[in-house]
Order: structure tokens, then sequence, then C-alpha cells
């Protein structure tokens, strides 16, 4: 078993991307900036947030957080976002999710330049990605691919079972893994037999969030695990969706979680960030 290091990556990765800014400033006085959009006091939220304002800074970006309440109206999110679609200083924008409930979360995200959507999140970028044109890809699958990449795990021609359907990491994750050659199975909530369809598979990518849904008995020998579940246990201690020590012992490849995938989120959120930056310093030129 070896283990599929998403935190040696992304440090790696966050080198390349100071570089780069560093030379973009040099060659264009540009600095890349990212808009973050939070609302309301989710601690996992906040948490996230804190990390990618983290992450910005050390790589040189300039960064900014729009802390909203939770009682905020649709208009005010709205009339910020325009704002930022208009904000020169702003290459990319981040709106956290989730939203509280009284906010059309969909019209918030269509509301986003897709030129500036480093999340992936608007219907124009998934819709590029599914035909297989360049846009912005969802920073937690995307990541996924980059680490199966690094490990020189090629998904050309293999089964590749993605549980979870959800548009920030299911969706686009199949859609990627199809993309590649990949043949893809979803499962979701109203899967029956979920072993059924995680036993013919040569690589498992569960995003979940349901601690030990994925054990031993339900993969073959020699599977690539990707863990993208991340949960708090009752005593406060994070893990992912897949009992760790059973399945690490059959698997050839497994992301531990947290420090798999999770990191990796973070590093393509500036990769993505500094790809606007890019276009938009060469629109300036
Ligand atoms: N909430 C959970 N994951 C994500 C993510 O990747 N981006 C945003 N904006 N919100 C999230």
């Amino acid at each position: 078993m070896q283990l599929l290091d998403g935190k040696a990556l992304a440090t790696k990765l966050e080198t390349q991307v100071k570089d780069e800014v560093k030379k973009l400033k040099e060659s264009c006085g540009c600095t890349p900036g990212l808009a973050v959009v939070l609302v309301g006091q989710d601690p996992a939220s906040a948490t996230y947030v804190n990390m990618k304002k983290k992450a910005c800074d050390r790589v040189g970006f300039y960064s900014i957080t729009h802390d909203m309440p939770e009682s905020i109206s649709q208009d005010a999110i709205e009339k910020t976002i325009m704002l930022l679609n208009n904000d020169t200083n702003v290459d990319g924008i981040l709106i956290q999710l989730p939203l509280p409930k009284h906010i059309d979360t969909t019209k918030l995200l269509e509301l986003v330049d897709p030129a500036k959507d480093v999340d992936g999140f608007h219907p124009f970028n998934v819709g590029r990605l599914t035909t297989g044109l360049d846009g912005f890809v969802p920073c937690t699958p995307l990541g996924v691919m980059e680490l199966l990449n690094e490990y020189n795990i090629d998904v050309k021609g293999k089964n590749c079972c993605v549980v979870g359907a959800s548009n920030i990491v299911g969706k686009p994750m199949a859609s990627l893994l199809l993309n590649a050659g990949a043949t893809v199975e979803i499962c979701h909530i109203f899967t029956d037999d979920l072993k059924k369809h995680t036993l013919q598979a040569d690589i498992v990518l569960v995003g979940v969030g349901v601690i030990n849904l994925i054990t031993e008995d339900m993969i073959k020998d020699d599977v690539v695990i990707v863990d993208i579940g991340v949960s708090r246990t009752k005593e406060g201690k994070l893990v992912g969706d897949v009992d760790f020590q059973s399945v690490s012992k059959k698997s050839s490849f497994i992301t531990p979680s947290p420090g798999g995938v999770g990191p990796m989120t973070i590093a393509m959120l500036l990769k993505n960030t500094l790809k606007a930056a890019k276009i938009n310093a060469k629109e300036k030129k």
C-alpha cells in the first residue's frame, strides 16, 4: 500500500504558484486577487475560508473576505457579487457553500462572472467541463486528478466508482474521469446495494461525509482509494468516509483523510486564481 500524499504535493504546487506570482508581478505589476464571500457562522465554513486566506497570503495573492451575517438579504449579496465582478483587483470570486436556507444559491452562482469563477460552479463552466472544453474546474475533483497523475495512476480504461453525486464533488469528478477515458459509475443516496458497484471498481472515489461508509468487504484487492469525505467524530477527531485501517491493507494506493484531498483543494484554488489572473493580465496588455 502506498499513501497518496496530498499534503506533500500541495506544498510543491504552492511553491510553483508562488514563483509564478513573483514572475507575474515583475512582468506586468499584476497581483492575483481572490475575493471570498462568507455568509453566517458555520464553523466549518469559517475554518475553510481561513485556510484559503492563509494560503493566498503564503503565495503573495491579494485576498479579501466579505464576511456577512446569517440574516443578510439575497439582494445585498447580489450587489456585492456585482461589485466584485467589476473590481479589477479581483481575479477570482468564491462563494463559500453552504449558504443559509433563505438564500437562492443557484442565482448567486449564476451571477458570478464565469471568467472569475475559480470554483467552477457557474453553469457556463460546468457545461465546458462536461463537453471537455477548457474552463474553470471545481477545486476538489481537479485536485484528485492532479494527485492521481502525480503517482502515475492512469484512469484510462479503468472502472471508476464515484460515490456521491454533489455538484461540488461527485458530478465534476465523474466528468473529469470520463474526459480522461475512464469507465465511470456514479453511486448516490438512492443506489441500491452500493457494495455491488464498489466491488467492480479499480478506483473508488468517495465524498459523502459518512464515517466508515467504505469497508474492506466492499473493495477488491489492489484497488485505488480516494477518500474525499471529511467528518468529525463524537470525540472531535477528523476522519474520512473510508475505514482506513482495514481498507488500506487491501489497496494499492490510498489517500489519508485528513491530509489527502483537502490540501489539494486549496492548492487548486490557488492554481485556478492564478489562471484567471494570467488571462486578465493578457487582456490588460
Ligand atoms: N463548500 C464545501 N466545499 C466547497 C468548495 O470547494 N467551494 C466552496 N465555495 N464551498 C465549498
